[in-house]
């Protein structure tokens, strides 16, 4: 049986210290560890319940192993590192590798080197000291309204700051991870001084403050209050499979922007072993599953992200949308620049 520390996104809202308390610390007493590991795997996890809940349910039908998960949107690292050497976790699970890399930083991450796991994973995606790995990439793509843009005139993210698109854009907070994710690149890619003339021209365009989540744009679109929006490929699969959405998907086209110079740019999910990982073979096993074929079938499919186990064929929905060029750059190069990143969203007040 799937065991949720959090079982609703409402209470995943409540501090993450008393979501704990509610499910009780009997599951992750240390007398767990040693010999007699139990037969399970505690997940610290960034990303939502019910995207990984196909994922945990495959993985404990085939290997008897229970996950125990707490979700939380913000402060996980933070929690394991005030629970030091008696944290219960043993895997944490992020949308975006930018806090895998605050998780090695912080020294909450052991060295794995695993033949299994190094066969299912180009070395572009993990770390090279094999303190965490790529799990799925999402495109950071252009929406456009079908009715009012002409997808010839939208072919780059810098197209967006061209003058005919005056208060026709629409964007979540610049300081979101997935927006930081994106200037961190282009700054990696382009340099500061051109990214923040960028992003200068991109708030000079917007239709109303940065605000809601990648959804709510295109939903703005479909209302008429924009034209042109930024957001994950996978929104667009989650929007066509909900019956109250499937009409915003159908007004935009998804443009893959920058195809005949760098690429569109990518976000990478992720994974990482825990330092003090109680069950850490459990642990293993449970991250050579998610970079299975079968599990990596399942994010494709169910979630619409882009397996990273280059064995895998994207589901039919992702190949219908073509194949793109992504953005060649070190994680952790990118990864570097998220500092100057947000400081230049806050600097310009791009933030809301
Ligand atoms: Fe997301």
């Amino acid at each position: 049986m799937l065991r949720s520390f959090i079982k609703s996104a409402r209470a995943a809202r409540r501090p993450v210290l008393a979501s704990l308390a509610l499910m009780g610390l009997g599951a992750f007493s240390p007398a767990l560890t040693g010999a007699a590991q139990a037969q399970e795997v505690n997940v610290y996890s960034y990303r939502q319940t019910f995207l990984m809940e196909p994922l945990f349910k495959a993985f404990e039908q085939e290997s008897g192993i229970k996950i125990n998960f707490l979700y939380a949107s913000k402060g996980l690292l933070e929690r394991a590192r005030a629970e030091g050497m008696l944290s219960p976790v043993d895997v944490f699970l992020t949308s975006d590798f930018g806090r895998l890399i605050d998780a090695k930083t912080m020294g909450l991450t052991q060295a794995l080197q695993d033949t299994q796991i190094e066969a299912n994973l180009p070395a572009q995606y993990r770390d090279p000291d094999g303190h965490w790995f790529g799990l799925t990439r999402r495109a950071r793509v252009i929406f456009a309204s079908k009715d009012r843009v002409d997808p010839a005139d939208v072919q780059t993210y810098e197209d967006l700051t061209k003058p005919e698109f005056k208060g026709q854009i629409c964007i979540r907070s610049g300081l979101h991870s997935y927006n930081i994710g994106l200037f961190a690149a282009m700054i990696a890619s382009q340099g500061a001084e051109t990214t923040e003339a960028w992003l200068q021209g991109l708030k000079g365009n917007l239709a109303r403050r940065p605000q809601g989540n990648d959804r709510a744009q295109v939903k703005a679109i479909k209302e008429g209050e924009c034209s042109l929006a930024i957001g994950n490929t996978y929104y667009m699969g989650k929007m066509l499979n909900n019956p109250e959405q499937v009409a915003w998907a159908e007004s935009v086209n998804m443009i893959f922007p920058n195809q005949d110079d760098r690429g569109t740019h990518v976000n990478v999910s992720g994974m990482a072993l825990a330092k003090h990982a109680p069950n850490r073979e459990q642990a293993i096993a449970f991250m050579r599953f998610l970079l299975s074929p079968k599990a990596q079938a399942i994010y494709s499919s169910e979630n619409y992200e882009y397996p990273v186990n280059p064995a895998v064929e994207p589901s039919e929905l992702l190949t219908s949308w073509g194949a793109f060029k992504a953005e060649k750059l070190d994680l952790a190069d990118m990864a570097a620049q998220r500092a100057a990143a947000s400081k230049m969203v806050e600097k310009l007040r791009f933030n809301n």
